[in-house]
């Protein structure tokens, strides 16, 4: 098997090409779209045909190449199913198994980085590679503390998914900050500072509580980003409509489903009758995070203060995949006008 391991030095990011030498068919994991050109480059000079592009996770770091990929290769680009990213071919769930030659890629599923985090494993001339993405780094792990991070379930997921493959499983990992580029299962269970075997799950939460690390530059680009799998969301000039509704304080009532979204700063929401009875507050800095957890289907309404951030915050929603967003035109204090014209 072919495999080339790319490096992005903006994001400290890998992207793993891997080849069936024969069929010249290929898999693409965690690629970066600054860097599609380079991958294509390299995918049409070993004479390669691109059948998969794939992500471990919805990244909070960079934008994933998966789109520009797809439709410059017409490969097919998957994700985790728990991700719930619209725009994606294949939702995968553990158990799948992708197929290029005579090669079968394990999806295997290690949330805890995120809710959505993959593991893929492959047999290639009888050795074992994992591909861990933010699951397992050489010396460390992806962080815990956004996108449903959760440090019990990352422990469980590396000691029950990665630590049990064997002790000389390649491990590559998503990223590195310190120039290491592959370790094994051996050498991480005897000397991740992390999850080496000796440190118990509690001990492992109490390290993850500690990092105390300040959020991704990019996390607000990236996230929405990365939910249409990298591409530019479609804009009015694309299909001479914003990609949501909009109603006035006047229609408000109909509004009688679904989630009420105030994307203001807490402090703007002081104040009798300062928001909407059973608005909750998301601003629209946490916006993209937040909105990770909430159905793609379910029905929003969002709110500002004039209705112009709030029309932001459902373009970027509509990006994410939501499929039913309104905004509220005029925002708030078109609606506290029409509640004073409608008491006199
Ligand atoms: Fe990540």
């Amino acid at each position: 098997m072919l495999l080339k391991q790319l490096f992005d030095q903006k994001t400290y990011t890998y992207t793993y090409l891997l080849a069936d030498p024969d069929s010249r068919e290929a898999i693409i994991i965690d690629p970066v779209r600054e860097r599609v050109d380079r991958d294509l480059r390299l995918i049409a000079e070993l004479g390669l045909r691109l059948t998969y592009t794939l992500d471990t996770h919805v990244h909070a770091d960079h934008v994933t190449g998966s789109g520009e990929l797809r439709r410059a290769t017409g490969a097919l680009s998957g994700v985790s199913a728990s991700a719930q990213v619209a725009c994606v071919n294949r939702n995968l769930v553990h158990g799948d198994v992708l197929r290029f030659g005579p090669y079968a890629l394990e999806v295997r599923s290690t949330p805890g980085h995120t809710n959505g985090c993959l593991t893929f494993v492959i047999e290639a001339g009888g050795q074992t590679l994992a591909f861990t993405g933010d699951a397992l780094f050489v010396r460390g792990c992806g962080r815990t503390d956004f996108q449903q991070g959760d440090a019990v379930t990352l422990y469980r997921s590396v000691h029950e998914q990665i630590f049990r493959l064997p002790g000389d499983t390649l491990i590559y990992p998503g990223h590195d900050y310190r120039g290491h580029t592959v370790s094994t299962v051996d050498e991480e269970r005897s000397h991740n500072p992390r999850l080496r075997t000796d440190i118990t799950e509690e001990a492992f939460v109490d390290i993850m509580n500690d990092l105390r690390l300040a959020h991704p530059a990019r996390i607000h680009e990236a996230l929405p980003a990365n939910m249409a799998c990298g591409l530019p969301a479609p804009t009015s000039e694309d299909d001479h409509a914003p990609p949501f509704k909009s109603i006035t304080p006047t229609s408000l009532e109909p509004f009688t489903r679904g989630r009420v979204i105030d994307v203001r700063k807490p402090e703007e929401r002081d104040g009798e009758q300062a928001h909407l009875p059973d608005a909750v507050s998301a601003p629209l800095s946490e916006l993209s995070e937040r909105a990770l957890a909430w159905p793609r289907e379910d029905p929003i309404l969002v709110v500002c203060q004039s209705g112009r951030r709030s029309a932001h915050a459902c373009a970027l929603l509509a990006q994410m995949g939501f499929s039913d967003v309104t905004n509220l035109s005029g925002g708030m204090s078109a609606w506290h006008d029409h509640q004073e014209a409608t008491s006199c």
